[in-house]
């Protein structure tokens, strides 16, 4: 496993693989590193021979100074646990300046893709997302890259990306990993103070019992129902709550509509802002 900061040792390395026929799995993180993300390296594992994981905070996809000071960081945590993995080549941590010594001034139309759930909370946050990984995605020119069904909305955004871009990449979407009582994975989770964590867990509740609600009750009422249960905790703020196809992210009104619906749920608890989803049948 070797370091790598600058985007020129990083080509160079890529370049002397030319030859060699492995298949370059890539999986880019912000750090703070937990089990979510080390599922993604296990299926890369699986999948690839060379693995390249980024590990960098981008400054472009925080649509709130404050949220992007506060990230939490720990890269000596993260190196230890990436080293347990023997096909990880390259684990590159550039700096800021390495990767936009300007800015970058890009914009990406992602159509309606962008405009509801993350998009609409979080303005210029996917923009931000598309200009870091094709950024990674020309240095990496990787055969397959893995993503986390975590962030959903940000899965089917990557998919379009690679489309518009015409990458020769794989996308493998990977599921969400838990915790016990059934939070999802998060590096924020560890902002969350000890009250603030026991709350946290209602959010998966809610989505396992809608989910079982799912076809006896109108897919409105049903939205309403999740976001009643959500507000009546004193701790819990409801962003979103949405009900869409998992594919063009259209909301559903029906659950006779054919294709797969996904739950997605936005909430903040005290400074943390939680998402979270659930395939619905
Ligand atoms: P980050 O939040 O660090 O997540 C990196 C990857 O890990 C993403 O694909 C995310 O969906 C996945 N992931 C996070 N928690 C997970 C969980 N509980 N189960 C499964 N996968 C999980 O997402 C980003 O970073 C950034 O936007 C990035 C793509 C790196 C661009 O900066």
């Amino acid at each position: 496993m070797r370091l790598v900061k600058t985007k020129q040792e990083l080509m160079k390395f890529r370049k002397e693989m030319e030859n060699t026929r492995k298949l370059i799995g890539f999986v880019p993180t912000m750090g703070a590193l937990h089990q979510g993300h080390l599922s993604l390296v296990e299926e890369a594992c699986e999948q690839t021979d060379s693995i390249f994981v980024s590990i960098f905070v981008n400054p472009t996809q925080f649509n709130d100074p404050a949220d992007l000071k506060i990230y939490p960081r720990n890269l000596d945590k993260d190196l230890e646990l990436l080293s347990a993995y023997s096909k990880i080549d390259i684990v590159f941590i550039p700096g800021v300046k390495e990767i936009y010594p300007f800015p970058d001034q890009r914009i990406f139309d992602f159509g309606y893709l962008d405009k509801i759930m993350e998009g609409a909370y979080r303005p210029g946050h996917f923009n931000g997302v598309a200009q870091i990984v094709s950024i990674f995605f020309d240095l990496v020119r990787p055969d397959k890259v893995f993503f986390g069904q975590k962030d959903f909305q940000q899965v089917v955004i990557i998919r379009d990306l690679i489309r518009q871009l015409k990458y020769n990449i794989e996308l493998v979407s990977c599921p969400i990993i838990r915790e016990p009582d059934g939070l999802a994975m998060s590096s924020r989770n560890q902002q969350l103070n000890p009250e603030e964590r026991k709350h946290a867990a209602l959010i998966y509740r809610v989505l396992f019992m809608a989910k079982t609600k799912a076809n006896q009750m109108d897919v409105n009422k049903l939205k309403e129902w999740i976001t009643f249960v959500l507000k009546s905790d004193p701790l819990i703020d409801v962003e979103y709550v949405e009900i869409v196809d998992s594919l063009n992210l259209k909301p559903v009104n029906d659950w006779k509509y054919p294709g797969q619906k996904v739950c997605c749920i936005a909430v903040r608890i005290g400074k943390v802002r939680l998402i979270d989803n659930l395939l619905f049948p």
